[in-house]
């Protein structure tokens, strides 16, 4: 992440569009049951808020700073922090009720990780469990807001073969002003 992202994703106002607009939009119609796996947690927009929707909460980040001083800021609530890297998950399989990844699909390197990150979240989610991100479209004001950071956009459009070939099943993709939302399940029969 480069600088401006690291104050974006901190501020108050990023926080409050992640608990009013963003968890609002992409949860609708979903449950997360009673122990969510979040991806990427960066600075925390999400994670107190998912620790008041679901039973139990543990966010997994990469980056060693955001990581430890979350924990310090979690401690004693619902939630747990993990340093690690979305495309190895260190979790048994089916461990988790649903996951979710806001914002943090276009940081991983390439579309391989992400392809292995898509085929780890279903390996560590039960079945019947349900996935859910949160991303941005390609375009160059994202790209600007990257330079001297990770951008792999992930194209909306190829999102649900991807999904499929990692093993989810109804998977939904919906557009809506620059940003978009996915949704896909482990079906109970896998
Ligand atoms: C744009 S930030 C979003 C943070 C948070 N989800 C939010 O909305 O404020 C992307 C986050 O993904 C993390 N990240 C990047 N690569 C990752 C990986 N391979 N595994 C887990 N997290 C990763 C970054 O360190 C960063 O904290």
């Amino acid at each position: 992440m480069n600088r401006y992202e690291t104050w974006f994703c901190g501020t108050p106002l990023w926080r409050w569009v992640t608990r009013r607009q963003v968890l609002p939009w992409i949860l609708q119609g979903s449950q997360l049951g009673e122990h969510v796996l979040e991806l990427g947690a960066g600075p925390g927009a999400a994670t107190e808020e998912l620790g008041r929707l679901a039973g139990r909460v543990t966010s997994l980040e990469y980056d060693h700073a955001f990581a430890a001083k979350l924990g310090v800021h979690l401690n004693g609530s619902n939630a747990a922090v993990i340093q690690g890297d979305a495309a190895t998950l260190p979790f048994a399989n089916g461990t988790f009720s649903s996951a979710i990844a806001i914002l943090m699909l276009h940081h991983l390197r390439s579309n391989e990780l992400q392809d292995r990150a898509f085929a780890e979240t279903w390996r560590v989610l039960r079945p019947g469990g349900v996935f859910l991100a949160f991303e941005i479209q390609d375009g160059w004001l994202h790209r600007v807001g990257h330079i001297k950071s990770t951008f792999v956009p992930l194209a909306p459009a190829s999102a649900s073969a991807r999904l499929t070939a990692a093993g989810f099943s109804k998977v939904t993709v919906d557009i809506q002003r620059g940003a978009y939302r996915i949704r896909a399940l482990r079906s109970l029969e896998s």
